[in-house]
């Protein structure tokens, strides 16, 4: 049997993930042997194919390196819908559907069988998760280890027999072909990225490592925050300098303030990533490398919730997050100075804008947050992978399922 693509695979293209050894490509494949498990959508459909993905053992069984046909996950999808949270931890736990993965650093390549329109090469849309995992749109990918890989680049024999139960291969769209999947689509990211990236480059930034401290004493100006006058806030010191989207930022050690629209967006929009709403010239963006670490100063608790694992954290935008919020300055309060950060003020507790207390919630309104899970020690973690093989090895779907 022939397999042809939509393009020829250049020499090029092969040599590119010839040469870097952790990159992962992807391909689209047309007139794929579906078996005879053909997705609902089609037996025409063609599918997409992943080469050079981390080879070894995943929580889903062994993967390889081979070109093969991903697939994803309803549970995962469930999830998405559902869960404001959801971070593309992959659902199956088990030996017969290995995770898609590869190293955090590696590169996403394409090659010619992927338009150059494609919603594959956009921006955002193909990731690398927390856990390792390539995710399509916040979809964890899988294989099957009965399929059998495509040889050459023509990607001979390869086959994509698993089109059944709660599993569906990859269309062109990005959609499930067996059934339709949940999403999140970057949309405008793509355009906000390259924003950023173009005002950051002419920026020069010394060190990288954000401190967060809390502030007694607080000068609130004539806006004292509705839930008192004598509420700590938090102050961020060595911010990144430079253009933000909000406004040029310092870095002083400032307060540091909420926008109540990034609340709504949390508590509403399950695709939120953290994204800041507010886009003008007076409320700098609270901003650090991705690669920077966050510390604290004595003055933050040690069992303060703004030391617990994933609460801050830095987005994709390379914004401050406190609990998937972002923060910003007012440019016209007076930064602290010194170890006591004599002289801060923190006046724009007003309209839609509130500082931050010890709890980290606003001191002038309530805000949406995500907290972190409480961690399970490894026992824990041990003894939910074990039952949750068990579980999937008796399911009736998987001895059932015919080739
Ligand atoms: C929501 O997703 C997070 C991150 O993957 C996970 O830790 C949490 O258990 C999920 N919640 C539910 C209710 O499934
Ligand atoms: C939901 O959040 C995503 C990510 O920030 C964004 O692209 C999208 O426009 C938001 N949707 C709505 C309806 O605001």
């Amino acid at each position: 049997m022939m397999y042809t693509r939509t393009m020829v695979a250049s020499i090029a293209a092969l040599a590119t993930f010839a040469d870097a050894a952790c990159d992962i490509t992807l391909s689209l494949l047309e007139d794929v042997d579906y078996g005879p498990n053909v997705p609902a959508n089609g037996a025409d459909l063609p599918a997409v194919i992943i080469t050079n993905a981390r080879a070894g053992d995943t929580l889903g069984g062994p993967a390889s390196t081979d070109s093969k046909c991903v697939y994803y996950y309803e549970p995962d999808s469930i999830q998405l819908a559902t869960n404001v949270s959801y971070d593309g931890m992959a659902q199956f736990v088990g030996p017969n559907w290995p995770y898609v993965e590869t190293d955090a650093g590696c590169a996403v390549s394409f090659d010619d069988s992927v338009p150059a329109d494609s919603i594959f090469r956009m921006d955002g849309y193909v990731t690398v998760s927390v856990y390792e995992g390539v995710l399509f749109g916040g979809l964890p990918t899988y294989f099957w280890p009965d399929d059998t890989p495509g040889v050459g680049p023509a990607m001979e024999g390869l086959t994509c027999v698993c089109n059944f139960g709660p599993w569906s291969s990859v269309d062109e769209t990005g959609q499930g072909a067996h059934f339709e999947v949940e999403q999140s689509l970057p949309e405008m990211e793509s355009d906000r990225i390259d924003t950023v990236a173009s005002e950051e480059a002419s920026v020069a930034e010394p060190t990288c490592a954000i401190m967060l401290s809390l502030l007694e004493n607080i000068d609130y100006g004539s806006n004292v925050p509705a839930n008192g006058a004598d509420l700590p806030a938090i102050i961020i010191t060595n911010a990144r300098a430079g253009d933000t989207l909000g406004g040029p930022a310092t870095t002083d050690s400032k307060c540091v303030y909420y926008y109540e629209p990034d609340s709504i967006q949390l508590a509403t929009n399950v695709s939120y990533d953290g994204m800041a709403q507010f886009v003008g010239p007076n409320w700098p963006y609270v901003e650090t490398d991705a690669g920077c670490a966050v510390s604290f100063d004595d003055s933050v608790p040690a069992d303060s919730i703004f030391r617990m694992d994933g609460y801050v954290t830095i987005s994709a935008y390379e914004g401050v997050l406190f609990g998937g919020l972002p923060t910003y300055f007012w440019p016209d309060d007076t930064p602290g100075v010194g170890p006591a950060m004599e002289g801060l003020t923190c006046v724009c507790n007003f309209g839609p804008w509130s500082s931050v207390d010890e709890t980290g919630q606003g001191a002038h309104f309530e805000v949406e947050q995500k907290y972190p899970e409480i961690e399970m020690d490894s026992a824990d973690m041990l003894s939910m992978v074990q039952t949750d093989v068990v579980t999937q090895t008796d399911d009736a779907s998987m001895t059932e399922f015919e080739v």
